[in-house]
């Protein structure tokens, strides 16, 4: 077993170092922020995250994980270096590396001799050799291991991933970080730095673009009077589609996907190569935004001042209580500005949010759907299928639903007088 120091605690850095720990590692975690480490030292996880606080409490329990103030602290005592730390997209599209090359600069004076520093952020390709530079320690190897985790079940996919990517131009340095995984179950593929980094970018690329592929599909389904869920479905039989990762909605977003999509058609352009198969793929889900927005807004008339839109679901999906790059605030935004008044309601969010000033956010989805004129589901949060449905026609003024996520039933919709307009049916 080895010691392994985290520098960052976010949903990469802890869900990590708590992992490892789990698998029987001896897991420093550090973070330059005081109170999240205080909050962590007493089981407290900032996040919203399946299983993160139970894994964590049994991690600390066994004396297998500690937190600290700063990187240094960790990294001193530790043989592996897992960074975890954020990469903005910059105002180019390009990620932002200061965070990557300050806690690599920061470590690498005291770095116990011979340690491997991984990298594990979503980083450009190249990055792995910027690290080495700014660490400035030549008995030190750097690997790039990218993560592939989904924000809400992040803790199952670093136990059973679909695989372990290892990038490394030293054998024995993948080797070591290679065996830090011998309890887990999957294949484990070695290959070099440059080639890690871009399976990761190409991966979430990939997705994206599957996703976009998807909702162009739904907006044809609605011009030749398919209905999207039996195309999917019809599509997702084939092992060489799968059926994964198909399902429509309101537009995808989340932490990485717009960044890594971005960053990856910033990257070809440096490199000389126009990807402008990834531009469309971002154009796609800009209109797709619009296109739900614009569903809200027909339904409500020529005018929408003064008319009132409750909104279910305000995360980027179901099962976090993530908001960045939410496609629910994208289309939330177009609809407000267009004089509605919205009020919303999602189980992870308990009040307003600076990304939404005009909107107002309750308690209760019954509560937001009061004297509205129409109903609009963004987040696919299951309890939305359960919600009281004789109440909710008894609080709506209108009888429109504009279900974003083909989520909700609709013969239970339709038997209380409802109209539910879908994507892509
Ligand atoms: C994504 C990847 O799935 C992870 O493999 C990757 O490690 C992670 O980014 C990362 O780079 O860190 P995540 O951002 O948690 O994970 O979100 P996803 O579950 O992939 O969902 C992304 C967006 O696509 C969401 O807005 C979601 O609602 C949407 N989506 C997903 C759909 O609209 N339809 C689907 O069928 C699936």
């Amino acid at each position: 077993m080895a010691t392994i120091a985290v520098i960052g605690t976010g949903y990469v850095g802890l869900t990590t170092g708590a992992c490892f720990a789990h698998l029987g590692h001896d897991v420093i975690c550090a973070d330059i922020d005081p109170d999240k480490i205080e909050r962590l030292k007493n089981g407290e996880i900032p996040i919203v995250e399946e299983g993160l606080d139970r894994v964590v409490a049994e991690a600390l329990a066994a004396g297998k994980i500690r937190f600290v103030l700063g990187a240094t602290n960790a990294s001193e005592h530790a043989e592996f270096h897992y960074l975890c730390v954020p990469t903005p997209q910059g105002a180019d599209g390009s990620a932002d590396l200061s965070y990557l090359e300050a806690a690599a600069a920061e470590i690498g004076p005291t770095l116990p001799k011979n340690s491997v520093v991984v990298n594990k952020s979503t980083v450009p390709v190249g990055s792995t050799e910027v690290v080495a530079k700014f660490l400035n320690r030549s008995d030190v190897k750097v690997v790039s291991n990218p993560e592939f985790l989904r924000e809400g079940t992040a803790v199952q996919d670093f136990l059973n991933p679909d695989r372990v990517v290892i990038g490394a131009s030293d054998q024995e340095a993948a080797i070591r970080v290679a065996a830090l995984y011998s309890r887990v179950r999957a294949p484990i593929m070695v290959t070099d730095p440059v080639s890690a980094e871009t399976i990761k970018y190409a991966s979430n690329a990939f997705l994206a673009t599957k996703l976009s592929f998807v909702n162009a599909i739904a907006t044809l389904c609605e011009h030749v009077g398919a209905d999207v869920n039996d195309v999917t479905l019809g599509m997702g039989y084939d092992k060489r589609i799968g059926k994964e990762f198909l399902k429509p909605g309101p537009g995808w977003g989340g932490s990485c996907f717009p960044k890594d999509v971005a960053a990856l058609a910033r990257i070809a352009e440096d490199f000389g190569y126009d990807f402008t198969l990834l531009r469309e793929v971002l154009a796609v889900n800009e209109a797709q935004f619009q296109r739900t927005a614009q569903k809200v807004l027909d339904a409500l008339g020529p005018d929408a001042q003064g008319k009132k839109v409750a909104a279910w679901g305000l995360t980027f999906k179901a099962g976090t209580d993530d908001l960045r790059e939410s496609p629910a605030i994208e289309v939330l935004q177009r609809v407000s500005g267009a004089g509605a008044q919205v009020v919303a309601y999602d189980p992870a969010i308990p009040s307003e949010i600076p990304q939404l000033p005009l909107v107002q956010v309750v308690s209760d989805p019954l509560v937001a759907a009061k004297d509205a004129d129409v109903l609009v589901v963004l987040t696919e949060w299951p309890e939305f299928k359960f919600v009281d449905f004789d109440q909710l026609a008894d609080q709506m003024a209108g009888r429109t639903v504009i279900d974003g996520r083909n989520l909700l039933d609709r013969a239970i919709l339709k038997r209380r007088n409802f109209e539910v307009i879908g994507i892509g049916r």
